[in-house]
C-alpha cells in the first residue's frame, strides 16, 4: 500500500507576541530544525481511520475521538474541504521533534502536516492560505482568540511580517542570522497568558495600549533591519527592548529571565522570550562564533534543551 508522508516546521516569534493579538505587527520565522511528521497509509480493512500518536501514547479511531480532539478536528475539517464523504480506510501516524506546548508551534505544525498528508492522499492541490485557514480553526479551539500568526508562518513556511486580519506579507531576509532557542522545560500556557494580558488591558487600557504600540514600533523597525540585512547588534538591542515590553505586560517568568540574562552574559546581541511566555522558549540572536558559548551558557543556567538555527536569506 502506498505511504503518504508530510512534514511541517516549528516556528519562533522574533518580535511582537501578545501585541499582535491587538492588531500590532509581529515577525515570525519557521524553524526547520524541528519538524512534525505525518505518515498516512491506506489499509485494505473496512475499519475507518486509526490515529497513532506515539509521543502522546495515543492510539484510537477517528470515529471514537472526543469532540475537542485536535487531530480529529483537523482531519474532519480537511475531509470536508476535499468533499470526502466516504470514510477513510487508513492509519495516520503523527510524530514530532517540536517540544509540545513551548511556544514553538507544535500544534499548528502537526495540523499542517495532517492537511498536507491528506491532500497527497486525495491527490488535491491546496494553497498555503487554505492550509492556514484550516489550521486556524483548530488553533481557536486551544488558544481562545489567536492572532493567526502561528498557522500563517507554519503553513507558508516563510518569514512573515504579520498583522492580524490583513493580507499576509512575506518578509525578505537580507542576510542570514543565527538564533539560539533555549527551552525553560515548562509548558507555556498560551490561553492563560493571553487571558492575563486581556484582563490587564481591560483594567488599564491606556497603559496597555501604549505597551502594544511600543511592541508594534519595535517590530516595524526590526522589519527594515532584517530586510536590509542590517547590523546584528541593532537587531539584538530591539529584542532586548521587546523583552522589556513583554516583562511589563507580566508574561515573562523567573526561568525565562534567567535564561535571557545568561544568553546576554555569554555574548548574545540580544535575547527575549518567544511565544506566549510564562515558560516555553526564549531566543537569542548571536554571531555564528558565539552560538556554542551561548548554547552552553543556557544549558548551565537550566535550559532543558537548546536549538541553534539559521534564518536563511530569502
Ligand atoms: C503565541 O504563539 C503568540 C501570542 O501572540 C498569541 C497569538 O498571537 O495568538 C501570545
Amino acid at each position: 500500500m502506498k505511504d503518504y508522508r508530510a512534514t511541517a516546521p516549528g516556528k519562533v516569534i522574533l518580535f511582537g507576541e501578545h501585541a499582535v493579538v491587538y492588531h500590532q505587527p509581529a515577525i515570525a520565522v519557521p524553524v526547520t530544525t524541528v519538524q512534525a511528521k505525518v505518515d498516512l497509509q491506506a489499509t485494505g480493512e473496512n475499519s475507518g481511520l486509526r490515529i497513532i500518536a506515539p509521543d502522546l501514547g495515543r492510539d484510537y479511531r477517528l470515529a471514537e475521538a472526543e469532540a475537542d480532539d485536535a487531530l480529529a478536528l483537523i482531519i474532519r475539517l480537511t475531509l470536508a474541504r476535499f468533499q470526502q464523504v466516504e470514510s477513510l480506510q487508513a492509519t495516520l501516524i503523527v510524530t514530532s521533534t517540536i517540544p509540545l506546548g513551548r511556544g514553538l508551534g507544535s500544534g499548528a505544525a502537526i495540523s499542517t502536516a495532517v492537511v498536507r498528508a491528506l491532500a497527497q492522499f486525495y491527490g488535491q492541490q491546496i494553497t498555503p492560505a487554505a492550509i492556514s485557514d484550516l489550521v486556524y480553526e483548530v488553533e481557536k479551539l486551544y488558544h481562545g482568540t489567536p492572532s493567526g500568526i502561528d498557522n500563517t508562518v507554519i503553513a507558508y513556511e516563510q518569514p512573515v511580517y504579520f498583522i492580524r486580519q490583513q493580507p499576509i506579507e512575506r518578509l525578505p531576509v537580507g542576510r542570514a542570522f543565527i538564533l539560539v532557542v533555549g527551552d525553560t522545560g515548562q509548558v507555556s500556557p498560551t490561553h492563560k497568558a493571553v487571558g492575563h494580558v486581556r484582563r490587564q488591558w481591560q483594567a488599564d487600557p491606556q497603559r496597555f495600549e501604549s505597551l502594544f504600540a511600543e511592541a508594534g514600533r519595535i517590530a516595524a523597525t526590526a522589519r527594515t533591519i532584517i530586510e536590509q540585512g542590517g547590523p546584528g547588534a541593532t537587531l539584538g538591542a530591539l529584542m532586548n527592548d521587546n523583552q522589556a515590553v513583554l516583562a511589563a505586560m507580566g508574561v515573562s517568568s523567573p526561568e525565562l529571565d534567567r535564561l535571557i540574562e545568561a544568553a546576554r552574559q555569554a555574548g548574545a546581541w540580544g535575547a527575549k522570550l518567544s511565544g506566549a511566555g510564562w515558560g516555553g522558549n526564549m531566543i537569542a540572536l548571536v554571531e555564528p562564533e558565539t552560538a556554542p558559548a551561548v548554547s552552553d551558557a543556557l544549558l548551565k543556567a537550566g535550559a532543558t534543551g537548546c536549538i541553534i538555527t539559521e534564518v536563511a536569506p530569502s
